[in-house]
């Protein structure tokens, strides 16, 4: 490939490849490279780590470290990896350890001694946890994308069931009727709070950690504000030490991205229920189910459940990066290594799962409206409804459930409805019941008469819609 400057011959007292070997007496075993070798997961860095050490190099030319030749040939050296980055044809080397050796050594090899030059006042230290930053900066940024969306998927579905009633459950038990837009909007309320805490770990994610070095700083005049607002930074590291050691901004997003992918769980083993014949209260469109290898009249929710077992996996990640960090005293520790694969994974699974649930909620879903209602109808769920109608009529709450309840049962040993019992036998249970009790126990009237903010109400549900959707517009991405 055409370089920009022509590779210049290494002096043969070059450093050996590793980058120490000077200091040992013989090679390191094959199996110990493999061992501590990054580089095969670790290259998904390789364009932050480009970014991190222009905006360095850059910074050390400032301050009078670089000359200004030094600069020029690091930037079109870089230039000319990150191509071959993009267009992957870049020499990765597991003999080089990681994503950062290779880097500098691909550019010593294009530009000479500038790129040798390149880590004056820097460590691979604070090199990684600022790559790493940068990164989860992006992905954050690009997650709370996919949690928009995801949340106005939500909310279109339960503008189309604003009215749409469906049994209330708790205990997995009929409770009161709801709203099908209501109990969607349940979900949608808890990916915006999702997005809060990302947005409010980003903050926390986006410190410099550069200029840190190996743990103590540097004897160099640098200037990391510079370097921060370059990479787009909002505070520094305060502390060289904790900087390059601490990887609580990594916990503290996979435990949001754990939350977030419960809250994801929650909703498809809703989902996985609610497609069993005996509920069918949704049917998902084929292209989100898979069918049986041996069974042929299977169909399957299989993303629902997927969504559900790709959650233990991202707690687990949450409990990886816990545990990787509880036993380690200051500074940096090898350790730290193995923060890359659960946080990339991390990102990976909750991003697939986003999208494919915003396409699932967006248009792969059969509300069975008719179904849903038949369901509410069937287990007494207006019973509530019937004690408050008490209440209104001068009846204290607790005798009133207990009027109710025994009309429950006397209902229930009649094999019908609560709602289905005649005046005069509702009567014979609370003298106070009158003719106008029938509306009452109504799921309509049910439903309608929980109108205050936060209620099931049809009205609430599409005053929650247009508020829901007034802070995402507030709040784009
Ligand atoms: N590959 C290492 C990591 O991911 C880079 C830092 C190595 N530092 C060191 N002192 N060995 O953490």
């Amino acid at each position: 490939m055409a370089d920009s400057k022509p590779p210049r011959e290494n002096p043969p007292e070059a450093p050996a490849p590793d980058g120490w070997s000077g200091r040992f007496g013989e090679p390191v075993a094959a199996l110990v490279k493999r061992y501590t070798a990054s580089v095969d997961f670790d290259r998904r860095l390789a364009a932050v780590d480009i970014r991190g050490s222009l905006a360095h190099a850059r910074m050390l030319a400032a301050v009078g470290v670089l000359s200004a030749d030094d600069l020029a040939a690091i930037e079109g050296g870089m230039e000319t990896i990150r191509a071959e980055v993009e267009r992957g044809d870049f020499p990765w080397s597991r003999e080089l350890e990681d994503v950062h050796f290779n880097i500098e050594r691909r550019l010593t090899s294009l530009v000479g001694d500038a790129g040798k030059k390149l880590h004056t006042g820097r460590s691979r230290n604070d090199q990684v946890a600022t790559d790493l930053r940068l990164w989860l900066r992006e992905s954050i940024d690009a997650l709370i994308d996919g949690l928009t969306a995801l949340r106005r998927a939500f909310i279109g579905l339960a503008e189309s069931h604003a009215a749409t009633i469906m049994p209330g459950y708790t205990h997995l038990q009929v409770a009161q009727p709801v709203t099908f837009g209501h109990h969607l909007l349940a979900y949608e309320a808890m990916f915006a709070r999702d997005a809060e805490r990302l947005r409010d770990c980003r903050q926390r994610v986006n410190r410099l950690p550069l200029g840190s070095a190996a743990l103590a700083g540097t004897s160099f005049p640098i200037d990391r504000e510079r370097v921060a607002t370059e990479l787009g930074f909002e505070a520094l590291c305060g502390n060289s030490l904790d900087a390059v050691s601490d990887r609580d901004f990594a916990v503290e997003f996979t435990a949001a991205a754990a939350l977030t992918m419960t809250h994801v769980s929650r909703f498809a083993e809703e989902l996985a229920w609610w497609t069993n014949p005996r509920f069918a209260f949704v049917a998902l469109a084929d292209r989100f189910c898979t069918g049986s290898s041996i069974m042929p009249q299977k169909k399957n929710p299989d993303v629902a459940e997927l969504a559900r077992g790709k959650t233990g996996r991202v707690t687990g990640h949450l409990v990886a990066l816990l545990t990787m960090l509880k036993g380690q005293p200051l500074a940096y520790n090898r350790d730290n290594q193995e923060d890359k694969e659960p946080l990339f994974d991390t990102v990976d699974t909750l991003a697939d799962t986003l999208a494919i649930m915003t396409d699932l909620v967006a248009g792969g879903l059969n509300v069975n409206a008719s179904r849903m209602r038949e369901a509410a109808a069937e287990s007494h769920a207006t019973a509530t409804d019937l004690a408050d109608y008490l209440v209104r009529k001068g009846v204290p709450f607790r005798d009133a459930h207990e009027a109710v309840a025994r009309a429950v049962r006397h209902a229930e040993q009649g094999g019908v409805e609560l709602s289905a019992l005649p005046l005069v036998e509702l009567q014979s249970f609370a003298p106070e019941i009158a003719a106008d009790v029938h509306a009452v126990l109504t799921l309509e009237g049910s439903v309608a008469s929980r109108n205050h903010p936060g209620g099931t109400a049809p009205d609430q549900v599409r005053a929650a819609i247009a508020a829901a959707r007034r802070a995402l517009d507030s709040k784009p991405g």
